[in-house]
């Protein structure tokens, strides 16, 4: 059983979308406790309906981000964590922070990474005339919406697309990529040596039964 410890700022949605992945396919895993930098995260509500244990560590109490991540990482080793999956965790972390969850700290990102990191990004690709648009699941790393790239999934971008028309396309899939993601991990067959990402397509107990 691998204890996963997520990490919202806001709305939540991907989390949820974890969550209830988890328990209808029955994964070997526990939500072990969903934390927010925010409050008033409308996704703290959904974890306390389902009886998981939630946890709040307000950026704006602390002065630094070093001394902010430092908080962060207490309250997530309370839970054991095999796996930290970020869902809308809007903060930049700290080099020793993203050190410390080396090969165990997932991230999703609403645009085909390397393209547009950062905030706006159906906007800039937009902008940019892109045709194909989508989300990217990846290891992090220290440098902001970079890493290695686990899955992506596509959308069209279509001629008389807005931001939002945009933006609700790619969160259907990021409602799909992210399980997804997150499964092959806890089922053990993600991991990632040397910066390479690993994948396979077994179980390993269906790999050994061959
Ligand atoms: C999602 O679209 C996620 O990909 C994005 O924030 C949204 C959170 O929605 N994350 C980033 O931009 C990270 N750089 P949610 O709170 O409903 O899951």
């Amino acid at each position: 059983m691998k204890n996963i410890v997520i990490l919202i700022s806001g709305r939540g949605s991907n989390m949820e979308a974890v969550v209830r992945a988890a328990e209808n396919e029955g994964w070997p895993a526990r939500i072990a406790a969903v934390i927010s930098n925010k409050p008033e995260a409308k996704g703290l509500e959904f974890a306390k309906a389902r009886g998981i244990p939630t946890a709040v560590v307000a950026n704006k109490d602390f002065s630094s981000r070093a001394e902010f991540d430092a908080a962060l990482q207490e309250s997530i080793d309370r839970f054991a964590p095999d796996l930290v999956v970020l869902a809308g965790f809007m903060r930049i972390l700290t080099a020793p922070f993203v050190a410390h969850y080396e090969g165990r700290m997932l991230n999703i990102h609403p645009s085909l990474l390397p393209l547009f990191p950062g905030l706006g990004t159906h906007q800039q690709a937009l902008d940019a005339g892109e045709t194909e648009h989508g989300a990217t699941v990846h290891f992090v790393t220290a440098e902001l919406d970079h890493g290695p790239v686990v899955a992506q999934a596509r959308v069209p971008v279509l001629p008389d697309d807005t931001e939002d028309t945009l933006s609700a396309r790619v969160l259907v899939e990021e409602h799909k990529l992210y399980p997804h993601a997150v499964r092959l991990f806890v089922e053990d067959r993600l991991s990632i040596t040397d910066g390479e990402v690993r994948i396979t397509n077994a179980a390993p107990a269906e790999t050994t039964s061959i």
